[in-house]
């Protein structure tokens, strides 16, 4: 049976580690205080700006945002450890040479972010580059140095990414000194920790007993979270008690084919599924468009959904497929759809004994889509608009007397489906107005189903956008869909 653990033990730049401490301390805060690993900066304490990346097994986060319960039994390298390997090295002579080093303070992050990417893609183009580095803000000077002494980094060195062995990429920190039997004992006393309870489940069925026993907070990637309850350095956020770490249920994590269904569980990170290969396009570059590498490595699908903000990016595409939650309980299961689950802004009808275990969708394969999503930058930026359009065409061009879907550009049209994310208490869906674009009998009734479109989207004023500026840019966009795709 799982317990709650007093101790964190993870590996350290090659070391094993063991801290009391509280679970939900920032690992950033436990790596400078209690390691005095200074080389991992804070600048916005609440991942978007990169300075406290590091290197989670092998991949980059934003340490401000991960709860050190997270990391319980795995890898973590930061610039210190890093710069005893030759990969830094070569990193650093081509940040040297090209000028990439200009203020210092975001420089380990960015160094993070690049091993990450080589790691990846030992041969980026620029826009995989830029995408790679997206999550880092250079607050003096600018980006090209940095993209330039990648790229150079990537031209000359690029077989120290490459090199294999046993059919693995090399790891960052040598094996040799990385399991070595170094327990560092350090006693932490925090007295809120010591009237917390926290749990590591292994199994679905351990967390459910602990979630039926005790109502826990499930925390899986614990990015919105530790950003909900920000806390000043050093203060640990407070998610409630007792809380349940899910990370280590296998059983809640992957992508897979089941009964016609594609189901993914709920503790897959955005970066796994984005590699999935048997998502439709559409669903990836809808993960691709949120927040930047550092987030997405840690971010869940399940806190994605659980979360249920009315600008949560995964929701329009996941409303769109008609996707259904699975929830489990200890003896019970449940599918419902997505819209049911979603009861309001912040509110799902989960109950205190239930746990989401996967979120299920049939793959529909469209023709044609149009994503976008509006926000103040490209990577790590809140939707202030969202919109998904997506169109499947019958096979073969329109007969005379077929009063079904005529799109204008003589093909009929199956199935339509458009959903709008950030402009009301939940996605905006229609099914009733998608029927209606399925029977078009001439141009003019678009407007009419532009008006009921107009009906239902009810944005709000906050500090991203006005509710004007939303409204507009919706409709906008719906459009620009239907212009182009009745037009094609
Ligand atoms: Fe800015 Fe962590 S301090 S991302
Ligand atoms: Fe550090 Fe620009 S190089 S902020």
């Amino acid at each position: 049976m799982a317990r709650d653990k007093r101790n964190i033990h993870f590996y350290l730049n090659g070391k094993r580690v063991s801290l009391l401490v509280d679970p939900l301390k920032r690992l950033l805060d436990v790596l400078r205080e209690n390691f005095g690993l200074t080389g991992v900066k804070e600048g916005c304490g609440e991942g978007e700006c990169g300075a406290c990346s590091v290197l989670l097994d092998g991949k980059v986060v934003n340490s401000c945002i991960v709860p050190v319960g997270y990391v319980y039994g795995r890898e973590v390298i930061t610039i210190e450890g890093y710069k005893t390997t030759e990969r830094y090295r070569a990193i650093e002579e081509a940040f040297a040479r090209s000028g990439a080093v200009q203020c210092g303070f975001c420089t380990p992050g960015f160094v993070m972010a690049t091993e990450s990417l080589l790691r990846e893609n030992p041969h980026p183009g620029e826009e995989a580059i830029r995408e790679g580095i997206s999550g880092n803000l250079c607050r003096c000077t600018g980006y090209v140095s940095i993209v330039n002494g990648i790229r150079m980094v990537a031209e000359q060195s690029s077989r120290l990414w490459e090199e294999k062995e046993e059919g693995e990429i090399v790891p960052v920190v040598s094996k040799a000194s990385n399991r070595a039997e170094v327990l560092e004992d350090i006693p932490f006393g925090n007295t809120h920790y010591e009237s917390h309870n926290y749990f590591f489940p292994e199994t679905l069925r351990e967390a459910l007993e602990i979630r039926s026993r005790m109502g826990a907070i499930p925390v899986a990637g614990g990015t919105d979270l530790m950003v909900k309850y920000k806390k000043p350095a050093g203060l640990v956020p407070r998610a409630g008690d007792p809380v349940i770490f899910l990370n280590g249920v296998e059983e809640l994590r992957g992508i897979k084919r089941v009964d016609g269904f594609i189901e993914i569980g709920a503790t897959t990170e955005l970066s796994e599924i984005l590699k999935s290969e048997i998502l439709p396009p559409f669903m990836r570059e809808v993960i691709r468009g949120i927040a930047a590498p550092g987030v997405r490595n840690t971010a869940t699908i399940g806190g994605n959904i659980c979360n249920a903000s009315p600008a949560g990016d995964t929701l329009p595409a996941l409303y769109s497929l008609d996707a259904q939650v699975v929830l489990a309980s200890v003896g019970a299961r449940r599918a419902l759809p997505i819209e049911s689950f979603i009861a309001g802004p912040g509110k799902t009808v989960i109950s205190d004994d239930e746990l989401l275990v996967s979120i299920r969708f049939r793959n529909v394969d469209f023709d044609r889509y149009m994503y976008k999503k509006v926000g103040t930058r490209k990577a790590n930026a809140l939707s202030k608009v969202s919109f998904l359009g997506l169109i499947k065409f019958s096979s073969g061009v329109l007969k005379d007397g077929n009063s079904r879907g005529e799109s204008f550009a003589g093909k009929e049209i199956e199935d339509i489906r458009i959903a709008f994310g950030a402009v009301g208490p939940v996605v905006v869906r229609s099914r009733e107005l998608e029927r209606r674009l399925l029977s078009l009998k001439d141009f003019a009734m678009i407007g009419e189903v532009i008006t009921g479109y107009e009906a239902l989207i009810n944005p709000i004023d906050d500090q991203r956008s006005t509710a004007e500026y939303r409204r507009e840019v919706a409709i906008n966009l719906l459009k620009k869909f239907l212009g182009e795709m009745y037009y094609l």
